[in-house]
């Protein structure tokens, strides 16, 4: 036993899941150290959201198991995994489109206040002005905290889901394509915002198939295919062409023997 090696924040262990008669994933393992930001990348379908689901108690899986800090997680659903430290940002956002940004953003920590008699009422003000201040201190925009999230653009709501996984104590914020529909400006600050979750101690897990972001401020590389986690790179230790080759083949050229 080394004393020296930092036990990960989190270790996904031997992960399987399938969906009818499709292996999502096979047997996949992934660990992350605290504080660190991990690209995860893969052609479509590779099982990238599957498995980063899985991590955040949306999908339970087939077989496998998870570790937090060392020790089992006992979560089975995304409110447990959020109490574990875990928010997850999602591919589609996972937004309920009938209530405000502000109600979206408070979802399942609603704030309420005690009024004379001790009867509990929602704190809306509050809540609104948590919200403000939350896209104030991101730099991002969004027309009022008080619109339902319907109507609001495609970039408009993924700053919604990303104020909402970054904006409270999380260990690790995983983030699946958070930058699919947003323009260059809007870019920039969500690379701010993982620059900033980094400074923080926060770890991040970034699905993107923005490699240039994961050069510019990831640590690590891992490539998945078809279900399996096929190869791990650091950032300074690899190019893009190096990670677009494995992302097409599924190999890694490093783990493979002489042929015969
Ligand atoms: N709820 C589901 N029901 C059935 N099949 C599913 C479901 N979710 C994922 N799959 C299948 O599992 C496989 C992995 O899908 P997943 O969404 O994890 O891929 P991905 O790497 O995130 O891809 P993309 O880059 O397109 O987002 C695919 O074959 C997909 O069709
Ligand atoms: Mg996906």
């Amino acid at each position: 036993m080394s004393a020296s090696l930092p036990t990960p924040l989190v270790e996904m262990r031997g992960i399987s899941k399938s969906f009818g008669a499709v292996s999502a994933l096979r047997h996949v393992s992934l660990s992350v150290l605290p504080g660190s930001v991990v690209g995860l990348v893969g052609d479509n379908a590779a099982g990238k959201s599957t498995l980063m689901k899985i991590l955040a108690g949306a999908i339970l899986p087939d077989s496998g198991s998870i570790l937090i800090h060392g020790r089992p997680a006992v979560y089975d659903n995304p409110i447990g995994a959020r109490e574990a430290g875990i928010e997850m940002i999602y591919q589609d956002f996972a937004l309920v489109p009938e209530l405000t940004v502000a109600q979206n953003i408070f979802l399942g920590r609603e704030q309420v206040r005690r009024r004379w008699g001790g009867v509990r009422t929602l704190d809306t003000a509050r809540m609104n002005r948590r919200a403000r201040e939350l896209f104030a201190s991101l730099g991002l925009r969004v027309p009022s905290v008080t619109s339902p999230v319907q109507a609001l653009s495609g970039g408009q709501q993924q700053a919604v889901a990303i104020a909402r996984a970054t904006g409270f104590e999380a260990e690790l914020v995983i983030m699946d394509e958070p930058t699919a529909n947003l323009g260059a400006p809007a870019i920039e600050k969500v690379r701010q915002t993982i620059e900033g979750l980094r400074e923080k101690g926060v770890a991040v897990i970034l699905i993107s198939h923005r490699l240039e972001d994961i050069f510019a401020i990831g640590d690590r590389f891992v490539v998945m295919k078809r279900g399996e986690i096929v190869a791990n790179r650091e950032v300074g230790d690899t190019c893009s062409e190096e990670i677009v080759a494995m992302m097409v083949t599924g190999r890694d050229p490093r783990a493979e023997g002489p042929t015969a």
